[in-house]
């Protein structure tokens, strides 16, 4: 599976930002990039977003009901969303377990439910900056793809989110070995959870992703894409996002090009 470069715009966007969606749908329309482009948006905007998407830009959602319909007021279905147009929706993002107190089994049963309704689910871990100074970061998402990812989800239904907390909106990064680390545990974890299924599973990083980091992010190891929050909701920098996107032959040389000692993302380009 190709890459994909996804977008969260959150609690953002009114109609006028669908401009930006048009603009970018019109770039990507001329020179398609070699990956994947989702844009997540608020369910307001979804069905105008795929309008002015013009099948250009996948459209998603930012979170799901786990039910069908009912007496549930506020909330939104996978098959709603799917009805709107959305064609992926992001599930457990850590500000929903933050405001809202989800649990890994809510954000299991509704990733179930955006399988059920032909949508790909975005399932996002990570853990705080607490948990990585006591040394628990992989132990944590390790946990959470045991606890998150219903085990009879398939490659092409799930992407995994891999957002560490403190990274989300600060302008800090991980790493690129501490990425290369934590992809390559929770590949391994995938694989354990979801057997062969699992090694297909794309991975996207997320936490400050901007034009800058994209392009040593996307030729590491296990990267399958990038989830893209704040940089995403202008169409200059998430296109130079989508646009980072190595070529398929200078992806393959990644792992000799970082070495152990490197600790800032231009020794990594
Ligand atoms: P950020 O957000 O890119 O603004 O750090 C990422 C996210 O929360 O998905």
């Amino acid at each position: 599976m190709q890459q994909v470069i996804a977008g969260n715009w959150k609690m953002h966007g009114m109609a006028t930002e669908l401009r930006e969606i048009e603009g970018f749908a019109a770039s990507v329309k001329a020179t398609p990039p070699s990956a994947d482009v989702l844009l997540c948006v608020p369910a307001t905007l979804i069905s105008r977003a795929v309008q002015v998407a013009a099948g250009c830009i996948a459209i998603g959602g930012e979170d799901c009901s786990p039910e069908i319909a009912g007496a549930f007021t506020g909330d939104i279905s996978a098959e709603m969303l799917k009805g709107a147009g959305a064609s992926a929706v992001i599930v457990d993002h850590s500000e929903r377990r933050q405001y809202h107190g989800e649990t890994d089994a809510t954000v299991a049963s509704k990733a179930s439910a955006a399988r059920r309704a032909g949508l790909l689910a975005i399932i996002c871990i990570g853990g705080t900056n607490a948990q990585r100074l006591a040394g628990n970061a992989l132990s944590v998402c390790g946990d959470q793809v045991a606890g998150s990812v219903p085990e009879d989800m398939t490659a092409s239904e799930t992407a995994i989110g891999y957002e560490p907390l403190w990274a989300i909106g600060s302008g800090h990064m991980p790493t690129p070995e501490q990425v290369i680390e934590m992809h390559a545990y929770i590949r391994d974890r995938l694989v354990a959870r979801l057997g062969t299924e699992g090694k297909a599973v794309r991975i996207l990083y997320g936490g400050s992703v901007n034009p800058h980091s994209a392009r040593a992010i996307l030729k590491m190891p296990e990267v399958g894409g990038v989830l893209v929050g704040g940089a995403s909701l202008k169409a200059l920098d998430f296109e130079a996002i989508v646009r980072a996107m190595p070529h398929p032959e200078t992806a393959q040389a990644l792992p000799n090009r970082i070495t152990k000692s490197s600790q800032h993302w231009d020794t990594a380009l």
